[in-house]
């Protein structure tokens, strides 16, 4: 059984599409443990909640260091037998000692396809906002492994979805979501608890 842990900044759709593709079976060898907020209050824990999974709260500012802050997530996962890490709409940039620690174990959704408007500052609306401001006619999203490099790791699965004339980051955020996001993260954790996937020279390959 592969133990979970996921984090989390917001209101957790994502999260939720998770917890939703393990209770109807079609992830299956797997469950989420914990789940780790940046923030309180964040509609996230709430989700967590209703389905009896533990929620915590561990804010990076609240550690006097970058690395103390590392060693307590790392605590807190070991604790709790996690063996994959999933980034879930969560905010707060992780260094090097932590995704070492977890090389190959942490995965990411990103609301683009890599690389198009990816990397530091691109995160949540912006991302949507950047594609409209370059006029892109498809964007999507990407889940990938998370190295030390923003948005930089191996590649998992992507998909595309169309952008419209009418679209507003709204609601350009809300297609690439539903069309996308809540499929493709199932999916990849589905093949990692299945261990049809490796990574080889920073390239993932399937395993059937
Ligand atoms: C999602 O669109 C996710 O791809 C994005 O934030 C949103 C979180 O929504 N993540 C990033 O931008 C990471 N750089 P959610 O809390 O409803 O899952």
């Amino acid at each position: 059984m592969l133990k979970i842990g996921v984090l989390v900044s917001g209101g957790g759709t994502n999260l939720q599409a998770i917890i939703d593709n393990i209770e109807n079976g079609y992830i299956k060898n797997a469950q989420i443990v914990t789940v780790v907020s940046s923030k309180e209050g964040v509609y996230a824990l709430e989700r967590a909640k209703r389905h009896n999974i533990e929620g915590v709260v561990m804010s990076k500012k609240s550690y006097s260091t970058a690395d103390e802050y590392y060693d307590a997530l790392i605590k807190h996962f070991e604790d709790r037998g996690v063996g994959l890490i999933v980034l879930a709409g969560f905010m707060t940039v992780l260094g090097e000692k932590f995704v070492k620690y977890y090389e190959n174990k942490i995965i990411n959704i990103h609301p683009a396809l890599i690389p198009s408007f990816c990397g530091d500052g691109f995160y949540g609306l912006k991302v949507h906002e950047a594609a409209l401001a370059k006029g892109v006619k498809v964007t999507g999203a990407t889940v990938h492994f998370v190295t030390a490099e923003t948005d930089a790791g191996p590649i998992i699965i992507q998909k595309a979805v169309e952008v419209r004339d009418t679209d507003t980051p709204e609601v350009l955020q809300k297609r690439v979501m539903e069309e996308a996001e809540w499929k493709i993260f199932p999916e990849a954790i589905k093949l990692i608890a299945e261990n049809k996937v490796k990574v080889e020279n920073g390239i993932v390959r399937r395993i059937d």
